[in-house]
């Protein structure tokens, strides 16, 4: 009989702390420990306030707390004990050295690979669960190795395809699981736990470097939907096409398809942007610049949409927001997130900010903490210190409130930088009444009925529609 799978996980983050729930939850019989360096992390899991605020996560991880899913800050014990360890720790963008700006930071995983190898004293199945650069697997199949122990390692790639907001349901109704391996035994071990609730044709296995590849691929793929259809906001914008409407008409064909296409502020989100950097740095790395530059265009455009929109508030309120107060609704990088990692408004805020607007910003589960520590990373720069005129702005003209109605009291604009729910659902008579005249509002994600606002009387500019 094969011996009971005990699973490990390092990385407590967005997606080992779901991942790993949901696994405990599908599979009873499984043991899952999840670990990480970051006490605080740990303790969060173990409340009732987890660190990651997703839909639904809270009863997948209660009913399986205790039972067989464990949070620890005992790295060494849950390696001992587990047969599977999956990497699940972040992978940013470098911030120095070669390949600064572009190539993923990998001494996270690393660091894992030595641990494992360290504490191992049997045989295990390494699971790459954060997203690598194509041939990483041999770099840490090395390092596992070297290992004097004697123990064998068997490295797979199985990355994580879930989105954030919607990671429970993703998690639990997977369109595939990839598999990379080249060893049959331990994919199958890999796939036995996935069968739990996942159908066997939903899950692929392919070889190491393909699977590595894959998920930078599609991250890139669903990137560049986003980018193009902004890119098509912009024509919109300058011709009086609707860009809702172009994306309706060309989603209902099958082979386009109707997802991805939603024009907004520009994507943020901790992957998209450091998984094509990621790409592209590996394109140049093998000699190939033209698909690197294919791909920069994506993140080139990205960053276009943000400063357009910024600009776009600025010119519209008669090229000057200079102690003006501006309501900006929402700073998480989607909805029904807490995440605000490379959101767009943190960009346009930076960019307010530079033009000496007064900043007032209402998010139903970011903090102004969060916030200001966002700004002050952007402004400063990576490693870099605030100067004091940044630092008076940061703290001076920033503050947030506790609810989207009363950020616009007194504002001289709305900009809505989020797709919350809430935000369609105000009083828009009351709002206006509270507000400076001309009341603008800047809908960068279309989420407004820009005739109900109209009608109010507001000065309405969606994306993509002139
Ligand atoms: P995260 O920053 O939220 O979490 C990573 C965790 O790893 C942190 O808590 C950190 O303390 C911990 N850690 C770092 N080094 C460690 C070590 N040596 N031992 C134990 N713990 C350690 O990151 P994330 O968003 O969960 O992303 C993890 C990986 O998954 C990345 O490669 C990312 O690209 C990929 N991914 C993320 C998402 C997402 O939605 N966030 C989706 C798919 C894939
Ligand atoms: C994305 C992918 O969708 C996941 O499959 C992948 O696992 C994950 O990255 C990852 O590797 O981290 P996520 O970033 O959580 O998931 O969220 P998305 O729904 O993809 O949205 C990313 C950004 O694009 C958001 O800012 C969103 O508002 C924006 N977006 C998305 C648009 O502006 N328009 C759209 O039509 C879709």
């Amino acid at each position: 009989m094969s011996e009971q799978t005990k699973i490990c996980c390092l990385g407590a983050g967005y997606v080992g702390g779901p991942t790993m729930a949901m696994i405990a939850h599908q599979c009873p019989d499984i043991d899952v420990h999840v670990v990480d360096l970051n006490p605080k992390r740990i303790a969060a899991w173990n409340s009732e306030e987890l660190p990651v605020y997703e839909p639904g996560l809270y009863d997948v991880v209660k009913q399986a707390r205790g039972r067989n899913l464990k949070f620890t800050t005992d790295v060494p014990g849950a390696i001992r004990e587990a047969n599977m360890c999956f990497i699940s720790v972040n992978t940013p963008t470098k911030t120095f050295g070669i390949g600064a700006g572009r190539a993923a930071n990998l001494e996270f995983v690393e660091k894992c690979a030595r641990t494992i190898a360290e504490y191992s004293d049997s045989d295990k199945v390494v699971v790459e669960k954060s997203t690598l650069p194509v041939r990483t697997a041999e770099s840490v199949q090395r390092i596992l190795n070297s290992s004097s122990s004697g123990v064998k390692f068997s490295v797979l790639s199985n990355p994580e395809f879930l989105a954030e907001g919607t990671a429970v349901d993703d998690l639990l109704n997977p369109d595939r699981i990839l598999i990379g391996g080249d060893n049959d035994v331990a994919i199958e071990k890999l796939a036995d736990v996935y069968k739990h609730w996942v159908p066997d044709e939903r899950i692929i296995r392919t070889n190491l470097w393909s699977s590595e590849l894959s998920k930078l691929t599609a991250n890139a793929f669903l990137a560049q939907r986003v980018s193009s259809i902004n890119a098509i906001s912009a024509l919109c914008e300058a011709t009086g096409a609707d860009v809702d409407e172009v994306a309706g008409a060309i989603g209902t064909d099958s082979r386009i398809g109707p997802r991805f296409l939603k024009a907004s502020v520009g994507f943020g989100g901790s992957c998209f942007q450091k998984d094509i950097l990621n790409l592209v740095y590996l394109c140049e790395h093998f000699g190939l610049p033209e698909v690197a530059q294919y791909w920069e265009q994506v993140i080139v455009m990205n960053d276009y949409q943000k400063r357009r929109f910024s600009t776009r508030i600025v010119k519209k309120m008669f090229n000057t927001v200079s102690d003006k107060k501006i309501a900006i609704w929402g700073f998480a990088f989607k909805k029904d997130t807490n995440d605000t990692r490379e959101s767009a408004a943190i960009y346009v805020c930076r960019d307010l900010l530079e033009e000496r607007a007064r900043i007032t910003i209402y998010d139903p589960q970011v903090s102004l903490e969060q916030i200001r520590q966002d700004l002050e990373y952007l402004m400063a720069g990576p490693g870099g210190v605030l100067t004091e005129a940044q630092r008076e702005l940061l703290y001076n003209n920033v503050t947030v409130t506790s609810s989207a109605k009363a950020a616009a009291d007194g504002a001289h604009a709305i900009a809505v930088m989020t797709e919350w729910d809430e935000f369609s659902d105000q009083d828009f008579d009351s709002i206006y009444q509270s507000m400076m005249k001309p009341a603008f509002v800047f809908d960068g994600r279309n989420v407004l009925d820009a005739q109900q606002l109209s009608d109010a009387g507001f000065e309405i500019e969606s994306i993509g529609k002139s």
